[in-house]
């Protein structure tokens, strides 16, 4: 059984690697990256070589890429391209991880890893589920919206909850998880198909394109009593309009902010304050890695409940290491059907 949840992986002889060669001001693209080659490095006392398999793409990359107003430094330019991803253990000088373990954490766009335990997130010692998924429904994506929600939005039955970017990898865990809690669920999302997802996949109650409906009014229909609990991963335009249909002492989590072009100079927009001030709103930024302790047993209480059927979960996965550098703009654009990740079989 377990055999089938792993796929096959070659281990080349050359480490290929996406290094960063220009500071993007926006969104990150393809030009942004350059794809080069090193020999392999072997590890020193305390640390492994690990074989990538499942390389992440995630809308923080932006983040890490750019060199403003982020919670960490960016990455170097002509650096490895900051990234998470799931990888085996091909080589090890370090007790705890011996060779075919797999693990997930910060190996970076490219085959092979040197690291140490710091930058391992998640030691997979019995995969429940297919290995990739241990790099998005089981990983950072999986992991925010269990935590972002639970911890922030403490959404409680009866609740009216509304995520954005609700048919993607966080957005369609929140949804998930909320009408399990006995929430009515409402999702945005960019197009009629993933409207459709959300409501047929996702068990959204409601779903709303939300480049082509009038967002204000379809939440004053199907949130009478106003929104509970507001996921917002977007920020923008659509943040306005939701805290404008917040109900009194509602809780707004700040996961994302995707659709903000550029942070600088600063966005302008409308000034919310008086809803904050007049609905009593509780808005609170989240950034999942202050909460890592909290990590293993999120991914526990997630992998029991695909083992159960209880969680679904999409993934759009390329092939080959030349597909990373134009990932992050795709993602942007909507264009993933799920989780984004390059496999490097
Ligand atoms: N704070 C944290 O610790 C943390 C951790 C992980 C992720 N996040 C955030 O969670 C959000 C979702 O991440 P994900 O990995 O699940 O990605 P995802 O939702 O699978 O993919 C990104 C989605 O963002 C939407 N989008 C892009 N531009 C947009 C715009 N201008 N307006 C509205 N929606 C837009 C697109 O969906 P549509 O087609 O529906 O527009 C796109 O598919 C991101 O903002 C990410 O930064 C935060």
């Amino acid at each position: 059984m377990q055999k089938l949840l792993i796929p096959s992986y070659s281990t080349p002889e050359r480490n290929r690697q996406v290094l960063l060669v220009e500071r993007p001001t926006a969104i990150p693209e393809a030009r942004h990256f350059a794809i080069d080659e090193e020999a392999l490095k072997s590890p020193a006392e305390g640390e492994f070589l690990v074989r990538n398999i499942y390389l992440s793409v995630d809308p923080a990359q932006r983040g890490w890429a750019a060199d403003v107003n982020n919670y960490s430094p960016p990455v170097p330019i002509g650096g490895v391209m900051r990234a998470l991803a799931v990888g085996v253990v091909v080589e090890s000088r370090h007790p705890d991880f011996v060779a075919g373990d797999f693990v997930y954490g910060w190996l970076g766009w490219q085959d092979y890893a040197v690291v140490g335990p710091q930058q391992v997130m998640s030691q997979i010692k019995n995969p429940a589920a297919p290995l990739s998924a241990y790099a998005g429904v089981l990983g950072l994506n999986g992991v925010t919206a269990y935590l972002g929600l639970n911890k922030l939005g403490r959404p409680v039955t009866g609740d009216t909850v509304l995520v954005s970017t609700a048919a993607g990898s966080v957005g369609s865990v929140v949804g998930q998880l909320a009408r399990h809690s006995g929430c009515h669920t409402i999702g945005l999302t960019g197009t009629d198909a993933k409207v459709e997802q959300c409501r047929n996949h996702f068990g959204y109650d409601i779903g709303i394109n939300y480049k082509t409906a009038p967002v204000a009014e379809q939440l004053a229909q199907h949130a009478p009593q106003g929104i509970n609990v507001f996921f917002d991963n977007v920020g923008g335009p659509i943040l306005d309009t939701g805290l404008r249909a917040m109900a009194v002492a509602g809780r707004v989590v700040q996961c994302g902010t995707a659709s903000v072009a550029a942070w600088n100079p600063p966005p302008q927009g409308l000034r919310n304050e008086r809803e904050v001030l007049t609905r009593r709103l509780v808005w609170s930024g989240f950034v999942m890695f202050d909460h890592m302790a909290d990590f293993p047993a999120a991914v526990q209480e997630l992998e029991a409940m695909i083992v159960q059927g209880k969680l679904h979960y999409d993934e759009d996965i390329e092939q080959g290491i030349e597909h990373a550098p134009g990932s992050i703009s795709a993602l942007y654009a909507g264009e993933n059907a799920g989780k984004k990740l390059i496999y490097l079989g």
